[in-house]
């Protein structure tokens, strides 16, 4: 028998029902349901249409993780769940079955902050958080610059974007492009035989005034906007868009500013390891330049793989584990589901 706790997590806070189990930072099984295919032809995801997807995956989604794993839900040492950030119909979904589990089996109930969980992922592959550590979490709603001591404890954010999310703008431009949802991918494939200096496309927040106030902060509606009038003036004059020359040119705006800052932000904190997560972790070009910056400063940089870095619920049962590892307190049985959950709060 091992001593590490066997815990399963919950994710519901977007388009993805995510189920996992851990003992400690071993992944035993992340079973995930997702509606995205669903949401596709709105070009976003509907949140009544996720919530119902939710209901309907869940208890198969839990079934399918204990058979991965080859355990018993009355094995289980805790139940963690997100409690937010997140649509709030989506979220009630995997809090009531959480505290349904917790209080039917009679085990300790754990509501986590999903950003905190897209950082406590990590350890399931690359072993205990380096403390501290710069966490950037950039996914379809958050691009954040976190320094993390201990993330059972609290994260102090450095920045954030003060418009559209980076995934958010790879969606929006992808669509602009007439590609599929979600679209960073579909960018990040197109961009593979694209230039990425065939258009220079503005870095928000990079210079003078803006960077002085802004310096850990994030910009990409102006980008998006720039796309949007590039691409229109192309259709104008009758002549085709290069669509894999305007994907790698937006790209590498995305990517140039991401890395420059985080980057930028490891080094005035004197932090040696960078850790990338959330879906547009998964993006190739982002990993490349972010090695390659933050090894000219001796920084490390830690990124999961990509089916880790998407929402899931092992990075859920990842945080709620190491939460049970350190003592934490529980959460109470009638905590909430917090759809603007602060990133600050990392334990309901
Ligand atoms: O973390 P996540 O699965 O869900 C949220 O919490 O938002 O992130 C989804 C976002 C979407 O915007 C999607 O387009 C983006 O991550 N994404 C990517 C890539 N894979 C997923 N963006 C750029 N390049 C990728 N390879
Ligand atoms: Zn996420």
């Amino acid at each position: 028998m091992s001593d590490q706790p066997l815990v399963l997590g919950i994710e519901t806070s977007c388009d993805e029902t995510g189920v996992g189990i851990v003992r400690g930072h071993t992944l035993l099984a992340d079973a995930v349901a997702s509606s995205v295919d669903e949401h596709a032809r709105f070009g976003g995801v509907v949140p009544e249409v996720a919530s119902r997807a939710h209901l309907e995956a869940m208890v198969p989604t839990i079934e399918r993780a204990c058979d991965t794993a080859g355990v018993r839900l009355a094995d289980v040492d805790a139940i963690a769940v997100t409690s937010g950030p997140g649509l709030v119909g989506a979220l009630l979904v995997g809090v009531a079955s959480a505290k349904a589990l917790a209080i039917g089996l009679d085990k300790p109930l754990y509501g986590v902050n999903h950003l905190a969980s897209h950082v406590a992922v990590d350890q399931l592959e690359h072993g205990p958080l380096p403390e501290p550590c710069l966490a950037m979490l950039v996914s379809g709603g958050h691009s954040s610059l976190l320094l993390v001591e201990d993330v059972t404890q609290g994260v102090e954010p450095l920045g954030a974007t003060i418009d559209d999310a980076a995934g958010e703008a790879f969606d929006k431009v992808a669509r602009l492009l007439g590609l599929p949802f979600p679209g960073g991918p579909h960018i990040d494939r197109e961009a593979r035989s694209g230039s990425s200096v065939a258009i220079d496309f503005p870095r928000g927040l990079t210079s003078g005034r803006d960077l002085q106030r802004h310096r850990f902060d994030f910009s990409f509606s102006g980008l998006k906007t720039a796309v949007a009038r590039w691409v229109e003036a192309r259709e104008a004059a009758g002549e085709p868009v290069p669509v894999a020359d305007v994907a790698a040119s937006f790209q590498e705006a995305v990517c140039d500013v991401l890395t420059r800052k985080a980057v930028d932000a490891a080094v005035a904190n004197g932090v040696e390891d960078l850790l990338i997560g959330g879906g547009v972790a998964a993006n190739s070009r982002l990993r490349v330049l972010a090695e390659e910056r933050a090894a000219r400063h001796g920084v490390r940089v830690r990124v999961p793989r990509p089916a880790l870095c998407t929402d899931n619920g092992a990075m859920v049962a990842a945080l709620g584990a190491e939460m049970v590892s350190r003592g934490r307190t529980p959460s109470a049985l009638d905590i909430p589901a917090d759809s603007s959950l602060p990133i600050t709060e990392v334990l309901a």
